[in-house]
């Protein structure tokens, strides 16, 4: 579908992706976004982006945002942040994608654009094609993440949609919240700048991909790719352990401390300690990552230092 001249919602659109996607996309369409400003702020929206404040698992604000002429719904909106075994997680996030898919099909809306993450794959061998099979995450999040993916393939399948399905690596760039390595990181630093506590043994080594590639990737993927459902994985073909991580942000702070890690080989229960993507299906569409994990990283690092 080609995004231009386009009636478009963004679910999550006031949030660290969403908000570049809106971006993105303002300037030749006419977009809305709907968010609850749980994670996000109406000040990262760009002029002309009209905003539906509210809590999108509620029918009648998919009803406010979700009509008839809309061409395509990106749905960004997520519960990222609960705890590693918070079940309620899994329903919220189903919840919410089972509301705005009711609604689509309801006014006759059939083309959605959904983000989900590497980490449906769980600890899968890499780097990790779009067909690798079982599918079995070990986190919450990455549960509520194959559940809409899969509910997403019935309306698909059943009801005449048409889904791109993101699976995205770790993106990175301004806007990025705490509860992420790099601004954990700053933030650290900024109160100690002698010492950096570590997660895990800092030997967890995961691709990175910059937020800008990130909404081109997507833009590309939903303006050439048209079966029912379409899956792709985005994200660089490189991987940044945590320890060059923090060399990074020291690095780029100025400073020089000294590491501390926590042990084991993971951050928190649940972490997905190694991750790369296969972006074969990506570059045979005609979209290539043209930079490293290592340069994003460092690029998300000045940028949310500024
Ligand atoms: N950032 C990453 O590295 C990454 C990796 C994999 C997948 N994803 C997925 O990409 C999407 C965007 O991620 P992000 O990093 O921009 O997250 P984010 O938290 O910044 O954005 C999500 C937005 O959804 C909003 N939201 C949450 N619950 C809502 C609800 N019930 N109703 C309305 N709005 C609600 C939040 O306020 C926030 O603005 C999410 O679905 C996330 O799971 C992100």
């Amino acid at each position: 579908m080609n995004l231009t001249g386009k009636r478009i919602v963004v679910t999550g659109g006031a949030g660290f992706v969403g908000s570049h996607l809106c971006e993105r996309l303002a300037p030749d369409n006419d977009v809305l976004a709907v968010d609850d400003l749980s994670n996000g702020e109406r000040s990262w929206l760009p002029d002309g982006v009209e905003l539906v404040e509210g809590d999108l698992t509620d029918p009648d604000v998919a009803a406010a945002a979700i009509t008839g002429d809309v061409d395509v719904v990106f749905h960004f909106a997520a519960d990222k942040n609960a705890a590693a075994d918070d079940v309620e997680q899994f329903r919220r996030n189903n919840r919410l994608t089972e509301t705005v898919a009711t609604r689509m099909d309801e006014v006759g809306v059939s083309n959605v654009a959904f983000t989900s993450s590497s980490v449906v794959y769980g600890e899968a061998p890499r780097p990790t094609p779009e067909d690798y099979a079982p599918l079995e995450p070990i986190s919450i999040y990455g549960a509520s993440k194959l559940g809409e993916e899969s509910l997403l393939s019935v309306y698909a399948h059943s009801h005449g949609f048409t889904v791109w399905n993101y699976r995205f690596a770790n993106i990175v760039g301004p806007r990025l919240q705490p509860g992420s390595v790099i601004p954990d990181f700053i933030g650290k630093l900024r109160e100690d700048p002698e010492t950096l506590t570590i997660l895990g043994d800092g030997r967890q080594e995961k691709s990175y991909m910059h937020v800008e590639d990130c909404v081109d990737a997507m833009c590309h993927v939903a303006e050439h790719a048209d079966a029912a459902v379409n899956t792709y994985n985005l994200g660089t073909r490189t991987t940044t352990s945590v320890t060059t991580i923090a060399d990074i942000v020291s690095d780029e702070m100025g400073l020089d401390p000294a590491y501390e890690f926590t042990g084991g080989d993971r951050g928190w229960v649940g972490d997905v300690p190694r991750m790369r993507l296969s972006v074969e299906k990506l570059s045979a569409l005609g979209w290539e990552p043209d930079g490293s994990s290592d340069d994003a990283v460092r690029r998300a690092t000045g940028e949310l230092l500024e």
